[in-house]
């Protein structure tokens, strides 16, 4: 384990610690990290002792249950300057583009289904405002499943916070940087790479070049984890130290703020007179990360045929049956293509899992068309999907004696093992493709019974 105590800082007088603290962070995924705005603020040997440093309250967050197996227990020890208990009671926030429940989600077609990009706010709109629920499946009261949202946003979170009790929120920036101020210190992301917000961990998100677009997937299951390599080894695919939890830092700020809670489905907002992100110190396992997708090991086939997408799994959401992940966080990243006398692009398949797909940026190498970056594919339980007509002629007549790169591009897919059902704004929207199933209807009949 690799534990990373921050350099010192002067004490703060005022204001906040964030931003001195940008680009600041620890190692390692799932580790069991100390860290400490102001020296000394981290108690030593106990958790909670009489009276806490610097006058901070100590206060536990767990993520798991308290008796899971250690290997995948989560909790972290904030020592801050007010409880998390102070604020004003919470109000119901109307905001009908967030869908949570079975209610609010209509007869899932299992057509073949694609959006154009969500357009831009014209209005200004933060991280809050510019929330669609696409789709989902499971519920946040059982605990199980997912919500897939995208985010379009042209301005700072200002004066106001957020948290999910719904679940994780696992963001895929699309475009523009987003600088996450948490609890638990700063987290600076741009596209083509991932932010996890863990389950109740409050926040506020900054736009440093004006807007930002983007997806994610809000878990509200058994937590993401790494996956296991089997005969890949003890390296590969997304490696450990490559993931990054940023240090502490903190504001002590008063004001009329608000605090905004995803609960049961719904938007909930309170008013509280004090930045929620008051941690001076914590240390434990339950924490935000960072990973930057262009570190991932890509492993394919040197040989003949590509492997299943598994080969691609970034994270994993495990189900209760072993073996079967309620979500898989699968990426397309650059690669290159080397299996000879093979149909390279995706097959043609039909899956007992539900896809649902975005693009960050470049193209996919399955379609040549109309799967833009900022836009989404959905292929739900045995529906049939693969190559479009123009990808399959020019991928059966390439020359596959020597690799071929495809670049410049990432492409992902939140993988859920139950239907995912896309929600009424979803299903009504001017994004959505009514022409999709076209793109596999020139497919030419090349059966020929006289010709092996
Ligand atoms: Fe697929």
């Amino acid at each position: 384990m690799h534990t990373d105590m921050m350099p010192t800082f002067t004490a703060a007088t005022t204001a906040s610690t964030q931003e001195r603290t940008a680009g600041a962070y620890m190692s390692g995924f799932n580790n069991e990290f100390a860290t400490e705005a102001l020296p000394g603020a981290l108690p030593v040997g106990r958790n909670s002792p009489q009276r806490a440093p610097y006058g901070l309250y100590a206060e536990q967050m767990s993520g798991t249950a308290f008796t899971a197996p250690r290997s995948h227990n989560r909790r972290s020890w904030l020592y801050r300057i007010r409880p998390a208990a102070m604020h004003q009671p919470f109000v119901a926030l109307d905001n009908s583009r967030v869908a949570g429940g079975i209610d609010d989600f209509p007869p899932t077609p299992p057509n073949q289904l694609r959006w154009d990009p969500m357009p831009m706010p014209i209005t200004p709109a933060d991280f809050i405002d510019g929330l669609v629920t696409l789709a989902g499946n499971g519920s946040p009261e059982s605990m199980n499943g997912c919500a897939i949202h995208v985010y379009a946003a042209n301005r700072s979170m200002q004066d106001r916070f957020f948290y999910s009790a719904d679940g994780e929120l696992l963001i895929v920036p699309q475009q523009g940087r987003l600088a996450i101020g948490t609890e638990m210190g700063l987290i600076e992301v741009m596209p083509q790479e991932i932010a996890v917000i863990p389950r109740g961990v409050r926040f506020k998100i900054d736009l440093p070049e004006g807007s930002a677009r983007g997806y994610i997937c809000e878990n509200f299951g058994a937590l993401f984890r790494l996956p296991d390599l089997g005969p890949i080894g003890s390296n590969g695919l997304a490696n450990p130290r490559d993931f990054l939890t940023p240090q502490a830092a903190y504001e002590d700020r008063e004001g009329a703020f608000k605090l905004v809670a995803k609960f049961n489905g719904r938007l909930w907002q309170a008013d509280i007179g004090h930045s929620p992100l008051d941690v001076v110190a914590w240390h434990g396992n339950y924490a935000p990360y960072k990973y930057d997708l262009r570190r991932f090991n890509a492993i394919g086939s040197i040989s003949y045929d590509h492997p299943d997408p598994s080969i691609f799994l970034v994270l994993q959401a495990p189900s209760d049956t072993p073996g079967v992940d309620a979500i898989d966080f699968v990426i397309f990243p650059p690669r290159w293509l080397a299996a000879e006398d093979t149909f390279r692009p995706p097959w043609f398949h039909r899956n007992v899992a539900s896809e649902f797909m975005g693009l960050v940026h470049g193209a996919y190498d399955a379609k040549a068309e109309g799967f833009v970056p900022g836009g989404a594919s959905l292929h739900n339980c045995m529906s049939g999907h693969g190559p479009d007509t123009e990808t399959f002629e020019k991928a059966s007549n390439s020359d596959t004696s020597r690799p071929a790169k495809v670049d410049a591009t990432m492409a992902f897919m939140f993988e859920t093992r139950t239907i995912i059902r896309p929600t009424r704004i979803a299903l009504e929207s001017a994004q959505l493709q009514g022409d999709y199933f076209k793109c596999w209807q020139g497919m030419k009949k090349n059966f020929n019974p006289e010709k092996p």
